[in-house]
């Protein structure tokens, strides 16, 4: 059984300005202690995937399909059944940090009350448990600095004190949404390598979101790419590395700045602008910004392939050559 199954999920917000189509019919998966990065230009439906999964989404939002977590169908749980799943099993470190710590509260009495609410440890202990996580997570001198409130931390400690908190019942599934963007080059390496090695130790999956594919790439074992909620290609890292398919993919590595480049060259990024996601285009949503479109591409959008093992596609040029 695979650890996460998500099958045709439509995420739709209902506002004043007509629906707002955020996931369309997004179908993937996740093996136990796997790796999936997500990719996608902001806007792409990553966060709203990550929230679906969550059960977080906002009201105005319409879910169909279906998610299943070790067999579990979530999108029909009741509230307080998802409340028990949601960190503890499922954990998530959200790309506002606002949304995981609270201003108000002493890290010691976040990270406690998540212990006391699942697992329902007496204070003592889950401090002890509490300190132990942040030691984990490289804090130094954790037992006193499990005092203070997030405030007092710099971004990358307190990116260190969201990790910690998030792993405290060892869940079995870490979401993390775009973990290191607010962070310098140097911190964010250090935080990816951090999530690289306790993923090895507590043998979680991680379902990784970033726009960046430098991060994807130091932390993924499959990577999957999306475009207006949609996915355009997905494949075993170092395939869609080497060898990416869909047009959108290629543009996107043709933007990552290169690792041996000169310093100061500027990011490339894919010509044209980033679809509306009002309504829902005729053909494949990425048509009119793509280099190479044939005159189906504004008709009809494109399914998802499976062109070798673990490698699909959704891109009519790929239809062409079988
Ligand atoms: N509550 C909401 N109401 C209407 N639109 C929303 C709401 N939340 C998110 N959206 C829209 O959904 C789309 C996908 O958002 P999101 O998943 O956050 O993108 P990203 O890939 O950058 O994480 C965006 O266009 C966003 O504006
Ligand atoms: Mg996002």
């Amino acid at each position: 059984m695979k650890l996460l199954e998500v099958e045709k999920l439509r995420v739709r917000f209902e506002t004043a300005d007509g629906p707002v189509h955020a996931v369309n019919g997004l179908s993937f998966s996740l093996e136990k202690g796997e790796t999936l990065g997500i990719v996608g230009e902001s806007g792409s439906g990553k966060s709203q995937t990550a929230l679906a999964i969550m059960g977080l989404l906002a009201d105005n939002a319409r879910l169909r399909g279906s998610i299943r977590f070790r067999g579990q169908e979530l999108t029909r749980l009741k509230r307080n059944a998802m409340n028990r799943i949601r960190g503890d099993r499922i954990a998530m470190i959200f790309q506002d940090p606002q949304s995981s710590l609270n201003a108000h509260l002493t890290i010691e009495r976040q990270m406690t009350e998540v212990l006391e609410h699942h697992r329902g440890m007496p204070r003592r202990a889950a401090r002890k448990r509490a300190v132990e996580m942040l030691e984990a997570v490289q804090i130094p001198d954790a037992a006193r600095r499990i005092r203070r409130y997030p405030h007092e931390f710099s971004g990358g400690m307190r990116q260190r004190v969201m990790i910690a908190m998030a792993l405290l019942c060892r869940p079995d599934l870490l979401i993390a949404d775009e973990p290191t963007t607010a962070l310098d080059v140097t911190v964010q390496a250090q935080i990816l390598r951090l999530l690289r090695d306790l993923q090895r130790e507590f043998g979680m999956a991680i379902l990784l979101i970033t726009h960046d594919l430098g991060v994807v790439a130091a932390l993924s074992d499959r990577v999957q790419v999306m475009y207006a909620g949609r996915l355009c290609e997905s494949a075993p890292a170092d395939v869609l590395f080497q060898r990416p398919l869909h047009p959108y993919s290629r543009g996107l590595l043709a933007s990552m700045p290169r690792l041996d480049g000169p310093p100061g060259e500027p990011l490339r990024t894919i010509p044209g602008t980033p679809p509306t996601l009002f309504g829902q285009p005729s053909g494949c949503p990425f048509a009119p910004r793509c280099p190479e479109r044939l005159p189906r591409c504004e008709e009809t959008p494109p399914a998802p392939l499976e062109k070798d093992e673990g490698h699909r596609v959704a891109c009519h040029l790929l239809e062409e050559e079988q």
